[in-house]
């Protein structure tokens, strides 16, 4: 497949083009529209596991009056023959892209090219899993598998051909309608689909395989009926319904929020073991992860299927958000992930916990995106530039764009968000469209003016506001002085002041009461003053309500302040955030090595497991400690000792101060294991999260907890619950539970993957020589990016242990990094940033992981994923 031809003899003709560096930034401002049309497209495949051959035929048009050549992308492909109108044609190759000379303005081009899906361990383009053969062409994998021109602005309607063994692959699926099918000689079979619906390049797809079907109908809004599959070994069709339940609730909810119904007859799935991503949103053919569709109460967590209606959701919506309405490059990534990201999060809110949701939101962001946008790889939601695309699947691009998305609709509000999205989706149905498209639908929809919002699109870095609120009790009026900040990222070290909507309420100290009910308070100017009137007592502060922007606050709080708005405050996210900010504040104590107050955190977390108004859910929320990480990002210069130990510490006091409130929590016997409700659902979790703190303060006791835990566990929450309380101990259940649940489970590769990351996510001295160990196991393969993920992934998300001082961990992930790299170079890269922020470490620390970047960077051969990560690393 390497074998490019580089010249023919008709070569001559085109004078060669300058050398293009290896790894090349491409640069936003260098846009301009592609110099060819591709309205129509036939794909003929010959399928084979080994060898496929691919013959495409592309209806090509000259866009604009121009006399340059029609360039094709390719990559790792070799022409086996180009043909223009039916004649052999003149070309050349161009490093990995053919380029044909073509006289007229139209043409009919035809390539042959063959590829080879089992060797194709990148798992992008056309590859082989578990027997069968799929495709995941997003960002750059079309170019894969045919010459193309591979960008998202060119929009072709495929008619798509395949042939192949019966036996191997009794189905045979592709985007659009199924308009023909028939056997062929030899025991073969072919089919033939039609998608009705231009589309770019990258939301192609095909798969091949034999799997069985679980189906079912869903009638629009306006009647049409449609024909829902979810394609899986037949094995695993018991764990489908889920996913097809959410996949129902999902058509029903972009319907009446969005009022966008579906728009083809059929709409597949397909489970596949080895995947990159989460899942793809395909015309009609979305392509996930199978630990994105297959639970049962068995081998799947909560949150398993919590992510799966979750998953099922942002690719169904993308129909909309991402299909119909699709992305002109991609730097306007976010213009599709973003937006369907804010739709996910509302559809879960929506069929679950409002308030949890928006704190599990909340958490995921400044535990991924807020490091992002203070450390090396920061860029802002529409980036700039980019080696490799691949790299800028990010929590900036996803989550903060997300949240930029959020603050629009919550300064427009509902019904007027709604009519800028309508707007949106008629005026651009069928386009390839950019951020600011979308900004301008949402105010020519709404009639709002949202210019200075913009800028969350091309700022990188998390606004810092200081807020302090200065009361006057005989003016009976309270001032709040705002300030922001936002520190310099790379390439951008002035910024300007944004627009930061903060929803603001004043709580009354003595009544509890909102003395100053809740108002939308738009700080836009680097230092600004709000003044509150009637203010009959002594004022609370409860700022950035519900997390109304994605910034850092830092309050000027009186004594007392943090412990009373955990009781009182009426918004449930502001509850949570003064817990959090009362044991932050108690955790930075300890990590600098000043004394740690543990008191007003344990009285907040015990308040909280007594209180009868709230539920469960919240309360598992609530008493959860900020990560090593999140304090990491806050204090001056990191020990990672001193965390794990300040962390400890709080969590023993909370332990054995608490034991009682958290033995009956832990001791709950309400939520069954086949009770998926959020009631059910938050006992579970309230249960492991105090069995992790009895553990802190009495580990023998808590370990034979766990112990019974685990046996009389009827569902994999609970089981897991109790296996991650018990693997950080040094108890002598520990090991027999490990190799009860391996005994159990190890032919289910979804739950060996929950095996291996616990042990390495376990908190003990020694998990950086144990994850040495596993990676020698024989159920360890890289070849399987969940599988690279539970090991690596967990271990260097790991905090204390990823950090040991002698460095082990970094060379173990490291050298995981590098070894991966020459097989799947995107599931390698995202390992890098692990290694991102360690310029914040203490000295010797630093110089470690520095070395470890330098180390990758060496490596001859390296892929630009992982160059493109490593290197600005380092910069
Ligand atoms: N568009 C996909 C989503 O968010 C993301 C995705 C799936 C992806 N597979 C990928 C991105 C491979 C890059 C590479 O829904
Ligand atoms: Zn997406």
């Amino acid at each position: 497949m390497l074998d490019v031809r580089t010249t023919t003899s008709d070569a001559a003709v085109v004078p060669d083009a300058p050398p293009v560096p290896a790894h090349a930034a491409i640069r936003r401002e260098d846009y301009r529209p592609p110099d060819w049309r591709v309205p129509e497209i036939h794909l003929d495949f010959d399928l084979g596991i080994d060898r496929t051959r691919v013959r495409a035929t592309l209806e090509v048009e000259r866009n604009g009056p121009h006399d340059r050549p029609l360039r094709l992308d390719g990559d790792e492909l070799a022409p086996l023959r180009v043909a223009v109108d039916g004649q052999d044609a003149a070309w050349r190759m161009d490093g990995p892209a053919l380029v044909i000379e073509v006289s007229g303005d139209r043409a009919m081009v035809e390539t042959d090219v063959e590829i080879a899906p089992s060797a194709n361990t990148k798992l992008t383009g056309l590859y082989a899993s578990n027997g069968m053969l799929c495709t995941q062409c997003e960002a750059e994998g079309f170019r894969r598998i045919t010459f193309f021109p591979d960008r998202p602005d060119v929009l072709s309607r495929y008619r798509v051909r395949m042939e192949g063994d019966a036996n191997a692959f009794p189905v045979l699926l592709s985007n659009g309608n199924r308009i023909a099918q028939g056997e062929a000689a030899g025991g073969r079979h072919w089919a033939e689909w039609e998608d009705p619906f231009p589309k770019p390049s990258y939301l192609f797809a095909l798969v091949a395989g034999d799997l069985q079907a679980n189906r079912d109908r869903f009638t629009t809004m306006s009647g049409r009926k449609v024909e829902l599959a979810i394609w899986v070994r037949e094995a695993d069709l018991p764990k489908t319904s889920h996913a097809m339940d959410s996949l129902k609730l999902a058509m029903a909810w972009d319907e009446q929020v969005y009022g966008r119904e579906y728009d083809l007859d059929l709409f597949n799935i397909v489970a596949v073991g080895d995947f990159n991503m989460g899942a793809m949103e395909n015309k009609s053919l979305n392509i996930f992860n199978s630990a994105f569709v297959l639970a049962d109460q068995d081998t799947a967590t909560d949150a398993d299927f919590d992510n799966i209606s979750r998953v099922v959701g942002h690719e169904y919506f993308h129909n909309w958000s991402g299909d119909r309405v699709t992305c002109r490059d991609w730097f306007q990534l976010s213009l599709k992930e973003g937006f369907t990201v804010f739709r996910d999060q509302s559809f879960s809110a929506d069929i679950g916990s409002p308030p949890v949701k928006r704190i599990e939101d909340v958490r995921v962001l400044r535990a991924a995106q807020f490091p992002e946008d203070a450390g090396p790889l920061a860029h802002a939601v529409r980036p700039d530039s980019y080696i490799e695309i691949g790299n800028f699947y990010t929590a900036t691009v996803y989550n903060k764009g997300a949240e930029v998305i959020r603050m629009m609709a919550t300064v427009l509000g509902r019904d007027k968000f709604r009519a800028g999205t309508d707007l949106y989706f008629s005026r651009h149905d069928g386009e390839a469209a950019t951020c600011d498209d979308f900004v301008k639908a949402l105010e020519d929809g709404s009639g709002v003016d949202l210019t200075t919002f913009k800028i969350w699109y091309s700022q990188a870095g998390t606004p810092k506001v200081t807020a302090r609120l200065e009361h006057d009790a005989d003016a009976m009026t309270a001032t709040l002085h705002l300030e922001q900040h936002i520190d310099p990222t790379p390439g951008q070290p002035v910024k300007q002041p944004m627009p930061i909507p903060l929803k603001t309420a004043l709580i009354g100290d003595a009544s509890g009461a909102e003395i100053a009910p809740e108002q939308l308070i738009i700080l836009d100017q680097p230092r600004q003053s709000v003044r509150f009137d009637n203010v009959t007592e002594t004022p609370l502060l409860s700022i950035n309500r519900g997390f109304s922007a994605p910034i850092i606050v830092q309050a000027n709080r009186r004594p007392g302040e943090l412990e009373r708005l955990a009781w009182a405050d009426s918004d449930p996210f502001a509850r949570y955030e003064a817990m959090q900010d009362l044991m932050m504040t108690a955790l930075l104590a300890g990590a600098q090595g000043s004394a740690m107050d543990a008191e007003p955190v344990v009285a907040a977390v015990g308040a909280t497991l007594q209180s009868n108004a709230l539920d469960p859910a919240f309360k598992a929320e609530a008493i959860l400690l900020p990560s090593e990480t999140l304090i990491a990002e806050r204090v001056q210069v990191v020990d990672p000792d001193a965390i794990h130990a300040a962390r400890e510490q709080l969590r023993t006091a909370i332990g054995s101060s608490l034991r009682d409130a958290l033995s009956t929590a832990q001791r709950s016997d309400d939520g069954s294991g086949d009770d998926l409700s959020p009631g059910a659902k938050g006992v579970r979790r309230l249960r492991s999260i105090a069995l992790g703190l009895l553990a802190a303060a009495t580990p023998d006791e808590a370990a034979s907890l766990a112990k019974a835990q685990f046996d009389r566990a009827d569902n994999m929450t609970d089981r897991q619950g109790a296996l991650m309380t018990l693997v950080s101990l040094d108890a002598p259940e520990r090991q027999g539970a490990l190799d009860a649940f391996y005994e159990r489970f190890h032919n289910d590769s979804l739950v060996l993957d929950k095996w291996f990351a616990l042990q390495a996510a376990a908190q003990r001295a020694d998990t950086v020589d144990r994850v040495a160990e596993l990676a020698r196991h024989p159920d360890f393969t890289m070849t399987n990016p969940n599988r690279l993920r539970s090991l690596a992934g967990q271990f260097a998300g790991n905090h204390w242990a990823f950090h040991h001082p002698s460095g082990r961990g970094y060379d173990f992930v490291a050298d995981m990094i590098l070894a991966a790299d020459a097989i799947n170079p995107q599931a390698a890269a995202r390992l890098v940033p692990a290694f991102g922020r360690w310029r914040r470490f203490e000295p010797s620390r630093a110089e470690l992981m520095r070395r470890a970047l330098e180390k990758i960077v060496a490596k001859p051969g390296l892929s630009k994923d992982v160059f493109e990560q490593a290197s600005k690393s380092l910069a």
